[in-house]
């Protein structure tokens, strides 16, 4: 496996849900003019990488995860040109920006997919999973049938409405199901490689990769979608070495063997993140009845088996959960961005985040967001009109805003050194200014038991050396430490005291020392 590129030791990344993020032409929806405009913003903050959420043409079933066609931008976000205009703006400033890459699915509306419904052999026949007769439904992947000429039903791969592309099967055991080596599979693969070669052209940095364990079928290891993935990292060790990718799989005991550089820790999975951020009791809530120790144990263990080779990403949140503000709050945001800004691999903040931003309760679904829709209102830059996202009327807006009064916003937190944000940027910057703390430092756990406060960590880089010790309880609490903090470089709710070998956290508190 090549080595990471370079620009990810550091990286800082923001994700970007473009509909919401900000409107230049009134329409009522964001747009790349708009994205672009607030790169000054997003490097302000310290963010030195963009993932930009699906931007391609789509019907718009599924906020654009489901494409109807990979080469052209959606018109309502901007042309191609503008997409361009939108790399070349953020490596002026010395940023990256990866874009969202669905590989395992199309919209119905794909010209693939109308090809592939015709009754007649063409070249897009086995571009999906079809079986050989409308009577046979694909077992466990549900279908779309009825609605083509041809006599088959096809697999689908999220909703019913995003047919599966085929990449094949890892076992083959009805005589419609193809190996991964056929020519059909073989070809879907191809046509993604196309895809990608497109976009690293026009200047992208690399992929955040949609559902990339799922595309090979009856592999219930990934054994035969570790394969496939290898054979994409040799081509883009080939033709784009630079390119970043990282996947949305859960498991980087699987991912990063399959050539990506990092993977993201996330609300589906083993991995516990959700005990920390996103559960009944979170271990970063106040009421400190939450659990760190499962999380710590699944991160060792997958660190381990990934061979520390690759990074594992921890999410502020994204598109798909619910906001971070929905379960923790006040101060205990600040201690929970403390956290995911000192640990190794990159961090990702979901835009509006870094003001607290809240879950929009009530929401009627947009574009097939139904939960999801409240994590995905517009961003609140101001305290202008629609919170300075849109000058369009309040009722021309794609998606509700936060119509409370207190609705947090950029402008005013960025003009108060105690909000959020001013915490974020704090915290960024401090990151920066420490190796230890960044992508690749190394990281062992200092204290983290079953259903105890804090949670502490050592990171490490060279011979610098940093104590971390999180306690988001309301409670004092105390550990067992040898280590001797000598420097406090950062530290939030007051200050640890040290005695005969144990440490004295006070209550929600963040602190990071030298040791
Ligand atoms: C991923 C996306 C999600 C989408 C789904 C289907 O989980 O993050 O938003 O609905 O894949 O593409
Ligand atoms: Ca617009």
């Amino acid at each position: 496996m090549s080595r990471n590129p370079e620009w990810l030791d550091n990286a800082v990344f923001y994700e970007i849900y473009p509909q919401s993020f900000k409107d230049t032409n009134g329409d009522g929806i964001g747009d790349f003019k708009g994205i672009t405009e607030k790169l000054d913003y997003i490097k302000e903050l310290g963010c030195n990488a963009v993932w930009l959420n699906p931007c391609f043409e789509s019907p718009f079933g599924d906020a654009g995860y489901d494409v109807s066609d990979y080469y052209k931008a959606a018109p309502r976000y901007g042309t191609n040109e503008d997409l361009k205009q939108l790399f070349d703006e953020c490596h002026k400033r010395g940023m990256h920006i990866l874009l969202d890459l669905v590989p395992g699915h199309t919209s119905v509306e794909h010209k693939w997919f109308k090809e592939s419904m015709k009754a007649g052999k063409n070249e897009f026949t086995d571009r999906y999973v079809w079986t050989d007769s409308i009577w046979e439904e694909p077992q466990g992947m549900g279908c779309i049938r009825g609605i083509s000429d041809r006599d088959g039903s096809c697999a689908v791969n999220f909703f019913s409405h995003q047919p599966a592309l085929n990449y094949g099967f890892y076992k083959c055991e009805r005589p419609w199901q193809q190996p991964m080596d056929a020519e059909g599979p073989k070809a879907t693969l191809e046509a993604l490689k196309d895809v990608m070669r497109f976009w690293l052209g026009l200047g992208c940095d690399g992929f955040r990769v949609d559902m990339a364990g799922s595309l090979v079928k009856n592999d219930p290891e990934g054994k035969g979608t570790i394969k496939l993935w290898q054979n994409v990292r040799e081509f883009l060790d080939k033709e784009f070495p630079k390119a970043a990718m990282v996947s949305e799989w859960g498991e980087p005991d699987k991912s990063i063997p399959g050539g990506f550089h990092m993977d993201f820790l996330l609300h589906f999975g083993p991995s516990h993140y959700n005990d920390l951020f996103r559960c009944d009791e979170p271990f970063f809530s106040h009421r400190g009845k939450g659990d760190a120790y499962e999380f710590v144990k699944r991160y060792n263990e997958c660190r381990e088996k990934s061979q520390n080779k690759g990074l594992m990403c921890i999410p502020s949140g994204n598109h798909d959960m619910d906001r971070l503000a929905r379960s923790i709050e006040g101060i205990n945001l600040k201690i929970a961005f403390a956290f995911l800004l000192s640990m190794p691999g990159a961090p990702f903040i979901y835009y509006g985040d870094e003001i607290g931003m809240r879950y929009v309760e009530g929401l009627d679904s947009v574009e097939g967001g139904y939960g999801r829709t409240g994590s995905r209102s517009p961003m609140q830059w101001d305290k202008t009109t629609n919170a300075g996202f849109s000058s369009a009327p309040r009722d021309r807006l794609y998606i509700k805003m936060d119509e409370s009064a207190d609705r947090p916003d950029a402008e005013s937190q960025m003009n108060d050194k105690d909000s959020l944000r001013s915490e974020v940027k704090r915290l960024i910057g401090i990151r920066n200014a420490h190796k230890a703390l960044q992508t690749r430092g190394e990281i062992n756990f200092v204290y983290a038991e079953k259903n105890e406060y804090p949670l502490a960590y050592l990171r490490g880089c060279d011979d610098e050396w940093i104590l971390v010790i999180l306690n988001p309880a309301d409670r004092e609490v105390n550990f067992e430490c040898r280590l001797t903090p000598v420097e406090k470089i950062y530290s939030i709710g007051g200050d640890i005291s040290c005695n005969d070998g144990r440490i004295t956290v006070p209550p929600r508190f963040a602190g990071f020392y030298e040791i």
